[in-house]
């Protein structure tokens, strides 16, 4: 089957970087949110980041006003129906997905494939609301998606090798790699990231070093872009959190429980760069 439109459900920080790639590799797509105010903040910050593309010389002109003429927003789910895949990224809620693959498996043929972006839920009890179990799978992009080169495909125990191979040809001509997961928490990445970022953390509260020293060990010691506390704070530290609890709920090992301190600024509400405050302060929140 050719992939030629694709639906992003939800225009977040996610949804608006796979409209925006998709778009870009020349797929006909379809964005959804729940309302028009939120799918006006999302058109207009898929158009700034093209637009800064544009000022920096690394896109045409051109090829900015025909990526921005195949994205189509709605805050209609039927609008999916001649989707060939469509993929979800709305909050990080399981009962939420549900609802959405639930909707998509009526309004969507049966040959289209459905797939989740999410970052530590079961894809299994995503694709159960669906009559369709073997067209569903994971397809986890990553932050910001334009700029990271990996996907991740998370096949779970009923997602068919057709829908699979599909999928792997559609991100590679994304210009992206991918590599194959099985559906258990935080799939490959996050599930090596979150002891990596709690081992900072718990660096930090017994007073090895200071956070920029943590960092700088990491940066230039490791080679990292950048050190696991800004990286945490670059997250969101609620996201972080959250995706923790998820993974020690499934693992029951210690290395998956979050520290005290992320915790406890997590119930203070210092999410990272999104609220200004996390283990670094910044000017305003991003
Ligand atoms: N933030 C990251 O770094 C990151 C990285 C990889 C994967 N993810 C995953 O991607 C998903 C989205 O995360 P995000 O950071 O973009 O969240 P976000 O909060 O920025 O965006 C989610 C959007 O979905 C919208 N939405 C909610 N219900 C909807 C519905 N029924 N129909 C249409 N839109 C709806 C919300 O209004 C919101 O704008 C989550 O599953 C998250 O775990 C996030």
């Amino acid at each position: 089957m050719e992939i030629k439109k694709v639906g992003v459900v939800g225009c977040g920080l996610m949804g608006t970087g796979i409209a925006q790639v998709c778009a870009q590799s020349g797929y006909q797509v379809v964005v959804s949110e729940i309302n028009d105010e939120l799918l006006k903040k999302g058109m207009t910050s898929i158009s700034s980041r093209l637009a800064k593309n544009v000022d920096k010389g690394k896109l045409s002109a051109e090829d900015r006003d025909s990526t921005l003429s195949r994205i189509k927003g709605t805050t209609n789910t039927k609008d999916f129906s001649d989707c060939d895949l469509v993929i979800e990224a709305i909050i990080e809620k399981m009962d939420l997905k549900q609802k959405i693959f639930a909707e998509l498996d009526k309004v969507c043929p049966q040959k289209t494939i459905l797939a989740t972006n999410t970052s530590v839920l079961s894809i299994i009890e995503i694709a159960k609301a669906t009559g369709r179990m073997d067209r569903v799978l994971g397809l986890h992009f990553f932050n910001p998606v334009s700029v990271m080169a990996l996907v991740e495909a998370i096949k779970t125990i009923a997602t068919g090798e057709d829908t699979l191979k599909i999928a792997i040809e559609f991100v590679k001509s994304l210009g992206k790699a991918v590599i194959v997961a099985k559906d258990t928490p935080g799939f490959v990445v996050n599930r090596q990231l979150a002891p990596f970022i709690f081992n900072a953390i718990r660096m930090l509260e017994a007073g090895v070093a200071t956070r920029e020293d943590i960092d700088a060990g990491v940066k230039l010691g490791l080679n990292h872009p950048i050190g696991p506390l800004q990286l945490a704070d670059f997250i969101g530290l609620d996201t972080v959190y959250f995706g923790a609890i998820d993974m020690y709920d499934e693992f029951k090992e210690p290395q998956y429980s979050p520290p005290i301190l992320l915790r406890k600024m997590v119930a203070a509400g210092w999410l990272g760069r999104k609220t200004g405050k996390g283990f670094y302060d910044y000017d305003k929140p991003a």
